[in-house]
């Protein structure tokens, strides 16, 4: 069987964190990153046109990279628009919505911190998630402004501002009737990228959920299921980036993205 070409979509950078643990899950597969950078920060976009962008920008990329799978490594595009997505294009998706399931079946305190954009905390999907899976616990849940850029900064080589950060994600941990928060679910794919800092400015030490492993496995049994379409020479290759604004081509960012692997870039013309 031909190794399956699995293209992976965020807005900007997070996905990548995505993309190194379905790497590390089926390092035969054919790995192609997208980023809808043109449209980034997607954390602040108005819901339906944010559902039409996506939907457009992702045609647009399976006509290009003609993939098997795809991963929409992006909790805020996971949540609003993975049903649209799956009703339009006949090729499997992968989602990530943020990890609460698992968050209250790990928690003591039964206090827990979904840190995450200001889209994904407003979308009823997340709310749902909340009153099936968590309805015994307290969740809060926070819509950090700057959490992404701030990683896509350190990838590029920038240094961390720690106090900023500090206030980014101090709103997740809280104290109530004598617990506290134990429990924090990284609601956006960006954050693993600054797991480290996070942990450093965090008051006190929590579990912190990245849900990469779990999306990896998910990937590599939908892949089990899917039949492969094999080689195609006219399409991008493994370890290619596909960007939708030219703007991407500064040196930094290519360089961020050939750190995790992919090394080859493309731009890719938005749809009109
Ligand atoms: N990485 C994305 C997510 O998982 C979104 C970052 C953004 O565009 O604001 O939610």
């Amino acid at each position: 069987m031909s190794s399956p070409r699995i293209l992976l979509f965020d807005s900007g950078m997070g996905g990548l964190t995505v993309a190194r643990a379905v790497a590390r899950q089926l390092p035969e597969a054919h790995l192609i990153y997208s980023a809808d950078n043109a449209g980034f920060p997607y954390g602040a976009w108005k819901e339906k046109p944010l559902v039409e962008r996506i939907r457009n920008v992702i045609g647009k990329l399976i006509d290009r990279a003609k993939p098997d799978v795809v991963v929409v490594a992006c909790n805020t595009a996971s949540t609003i628009a993975i049903g649209d997505l799956r009703s339009t294009f006949s090729v499997p998706f992968v989602g990530t919505v943020p990890a609460i399931k698992p968050a209250a079946a790990m928690t003591k305190s039964g206090i827990i911190g979904v840190l995450a954009t200001p889209g994904t905390v407003n979308r009823e999907y997340t709310h749902s998630l909340i009153h099936t899976y968590a309805y015994h616990c307290k969740v809060f849940l926070h819509g950090a402004p700057r959490l992404a850029e701030i990683a896509e900064q350190k990838l590029r080589g920038h240094a961390v501002d720690m106090a900023e950060l500090a206030d980014e994600v101090a709103p997740v941990f809280r104290k109530r009737d004598g617990g506290k928060t134990d429990v924090v679910v990284l609601g956006c794919t960006h954050y693993p990228l600054l797991i480290d800092e996070i942990r450093q400015v965090a008051p006190w030490e929590v579990n912190f959920i990245d849900p990469s492993g779990a999306i990896a496995r998910r990937v590599a049994d939908v892949v089990e299921e899917t039949a492969h379409k094999g080689p195609d020479t006219k399409v991008p290759v493994h370890g290619t980036v596909l960007l939708t604004a030219a703007r991407s081509e500064s040196s930094e960012t290519l360089a961020a993205y050939a750190s995790m692997g992919f090394a080859k870039h493309e731009i890719v013309d938005l749809p009109v």
